[in-house]
């Protein structure tokens, strides 16, 4: 199948997936234009595209050329200083400070495969025979500045990934100074955009919104892709629902600082730029020096947001997270955090552990506390050796001990920080991100090492590696508990320093690509205080996060069903803790608690010696629910039904094409006294996706029905509590 044509007549360039298509111009030898993105179409002729009438007050580039207004065009990366005052996708100086403006010289490539990013994660092609990539040589002959758009369309996906290559085929050094990933204008057709926005414990809240003219824009600055946004939005029609409409949905593939902007120009033309964040970056590209900006990937679906999820689920699964663990089940675990914080011993550990064993919990996660001298949070990141009043016999001794049992040994790491209170930092002060001679800003009590210094990534490639070694852990938790600040670096020179960002991040994935290479078996949890770097970035490494130190179940609804909209369940670590809940105070009824964290990649992380006998029992009975359906929640479909951000309730479903089983889980966040709107007690929880002639059998309450009752009629639920309340329905399809 032929997924890139070029039709050089016309000089227009079609790439297909299964159900969209994506199409640029070459305009002129010498500027790429975006026409179109969207359902599979087939272009019969192109004059149609041909600019004729020239705009008011606009400026010509080329002087013999009358129809170049360029602001009046749909571009595939955007630059200024030549007639276009949008948003620019990219700004390089040459060493004399003047723009590097074009014109370019253009010339197309396309070939089979795709080429890997150096030091960076992107998308894998396994042994995908479909995929072709197509590259935009564009070359400025006065700077020798040679920039590289590529593209690969994943048909199958109806994916596209682009990035940027610049390459200084000058004799003067160049300097970036923007670098977006991705740069487009569509036609605007009153899109709306939807994305995420949060805070600790309040992660990935969904927002959207009208966009009106001038520029919007969203990101992160923090060293990380934070908390607060998350480098990944759509744009959608008004009318696109969860499942109808045209859904445009983007991500980085990057765990930085980010920059997304989307800007409405006066003449209907959305430019959408994401990227670097150009506000804590510049680049010093030395004659032949190349520079690779992250990889973006952007997926249209035709079936509404649960069609766009999908695919980015599908496409996260099967073409970012390593390979091995794309299929792999995840065990059912157990964490110490909640349990114990920093408060343990062998012995506590050994009694959570028998409990743990007894509950059919699989992997035992010991958390933070268990270094030198950590018995707060004041002490010791760096000093990564067990604590010997609290483990006598070490990792390897605790580690077997837990294997015996028959758990698997996980263990919490957090190897980019530093406490002042540390052997680590008394031994090389110079190490962590501050500016000379003046105080490094502390958060949560600790400091950030300097992952752009390849000395700082070896000291932690070693440490994480012979920790690996010394004991029988198959899962690490990578914590990374603060933002960075002072972010000088004192290894490089003062035209480099805004670098600096980018290097970190440069280093943080070196530093992954190592251990997992060293490790491939070791299954990693990412971390940042809860989500603060979920994004596709990391899963690339880390095939799974721990979604919000939030657990309580009427947060997490909103925090996983916000998460959903791009990763997949399986992705969300999620798991059932104590109440009054450590980070609300609410109460939640277990139910509930269980149905929430089994929505997403199962755990229990609470004092397990508390808990009544009554208590265990639901707990065994969960953890063996969770196992039975666990193929389907883990690798299913996931459908969203009834949003927490439209309403006071949350429905969602899974379903398999090999399983016969659905499972359908209802939540009430918070109830109104006879509420008008789905009448008094009843809700009708319309389902999705079903053949309409296919039967169904609830096994709870043995009623039957057919696939488009469920889908029109829906199920009747009566509630039973107004506040809290939770269904988990059993649907057998009846053979
Ligand atoms: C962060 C994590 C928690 C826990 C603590 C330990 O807050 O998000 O899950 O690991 O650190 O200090």
């Amino acid at each position: 199948m032929g997924t890139i044509e070029f039709d050089t007549a016309n000089q227009i360039i079609s790439m297909q997936g299964l159900h969209s298509s994506y199409v640029i111009q070459l305009y002129s030898h010498t500027l790429p234009l975006h026409l179109y993105w969207g359902p599979h179409q087939k272009l019969a002729d192109t004059r149609q595209f041909s600019p004729s009438a020239e705009p008011g007050y606009s400026i010509k580039v080329k002087d013999r050329d009358t129809s170049y207004f360029i602001e009046e065009f749909g571009c595939e990366y955007g630059f200024a200083e030549n007639g276009d005052y949008r948003v620019p996708a990219f700004g390089v100086r040459d060493s004399r400070g003047y723009p590097v403006t074009g014109p370019f010289e253009l010339d197309v490539n396309i070939y089979r495969g795709k080429h890997k990013i150096p030091g960076l994660p992107s998308a894998r092609t396994g042994s995908d025979e479909d995929i072709q990539t197509l590259e935009l040589r564009m070359v400025d002959h006065p700077s020798g500045l040679l920039t590289v758009l590529s593209y690969t369309m994943f048909p199958e996906h109806d994916a596209v990934t682009r990035n940027v290559i610049f390459h200084n085929r000058g004799n003067a050094a160049l300097r970036l100074e923007k670098a977006a990933s991705v740069s487009m204008d569509m036609p605007n057709r009153d899109y709306e955009l939807l994305y995420l926005h949060g805070a600790w414990a309040r992660e990935r809240q969904i927002i959207r919104r009208t966009l009106q003219p001038g520029t919007f824009s969203f990101g992160s600055t923090r060293g990380i892709s934070s908390h607060q946004f998350s480098p990944s939005f759509a744009l959608l029609e008004a009318e696109t629902s969860e499942f109808r409409g045209d859904a445009y949905g983007y991500g980085l593939i990057y765990s930085g600082n980010f920059l997304a902007e989307i800007e409405l120009n006066y003449g209907g033309n959305l430019r959408v730029n994401m990227g670097l964040n150009p506000d804590t970056f510049e680049w010093e590209l030395e004659p032949g020096g190349s520079f690779y900006t992250p990889e973006a990937v952007m997926v249209y679906a035709d079936d509404g947001l649960n069609g766009m999820s999908r695919r980015f689920h599908r496409f996260f699964q099967e073409r970012i997270v390593p390979s091995r663990f794309a299929e792999m089940e995840r065990p059912v675990l157990f964490n110490s955090w909640e349990a114990s914080y920093f408060d343990f011993d062998e012995s506590t550990l050994k009694e959570l552990a028998d409990t743990a064993v007894d509950l059919g919990i699989e992997l035992f996660v010991l958390d933070d506390g268990w270094f030198e001298g950590r018995d707060s949070d004041r002490t010791s990141l760096g000093d990564w050796q067990a604590d010997r009043r609290k483990l006598p016999g070490g990792l390897k001794s605790f580690g077997e001990s837990l294997q015996h049992r028959g758990l698997k040994f996980g263990l919490w790491i957090e190897p980019e920080m530093i406490s002042y209170a540390s052997k680590l930092y008394h031994k090389h002060p110079d190490w962590i991100l501050a500016i000379p001679d003046r105080p490094a800003a502390e958060g949560r009590n600790q400091l950030v090492l300097d992952l752009s210094r390849p000395d700082v990534c070896d000291f932690i490639i070693d440490t994480v590696n012979g920790l690996l070694n010394s004991a029988p852990i198959s899962y690490v938790k990578w914590d990374m508990n603060r933002s960075l600040t002072n972010a000088a670096a004192r290894h490089l020179s003062a035209s480099r320093q805004r670098e600096i960002y980018h290097r970190y991040v440069l280093g943080l994935y070196r530093v992954l690509d190592e251990i997992t290479r060293l490790h491939p078996d070791v299954l990693f949890e990412g971390c940042a205080g809860g989500g603060g770097r979920f994004d596709p970035g990391i899963l690339y490494y880390m095939p799974q996060y721990w979604t919000s130190d939030n657990t309580d179940a009427v947060s997490r609804v909103r925090i996983q069903y916000g998460t959903s909209l791009f990763f997949p369940p399986i992705s969300m670590g999620a798991h059932v803790s104590a109440v009054p809940n450590h980070q609300t105070g609410r109460t939640t009824s277990l139910e509930m608690r269980g149905q929430v964290a089994m929505s997403g990649n199962l755990g229990y992380e609470l004092d397990l010696s508390r808990l009544s006998a009554d208590e265990l029992d639901s707990v065994r009975d969960q953890v063996r629910f969770y196992k039975q359906y666990r193929s389907l929640i883990q690798f299913g479909r996931f459908l969203r039904l009834v949003s927490p951000f439209d309403s006071t309730d949350a429905a969602w479903m899974f379903i398999h094409p090999e399983i016969d089983d659905i499972l359908v889980f209802w939540f009430r966040l918070y109830g109104e006294a006879n509420r008008p709107v789905s009448g008094p007690r009843l809700v009708r929880l319309r389902l999705a996706e079903l053949d309409p002639f296919d039967y169904y059998r609830e096994r709870e309450r043995r009623i039957e029905y057919t696939g488009s009752e469920l889908m029109n009629t829906g199920l009747i639920l009566s509630p039973s509590r107004l506040d809290y309340d939770s269904r988990l329905i059993i649907l057998e399809r009846i053979r």
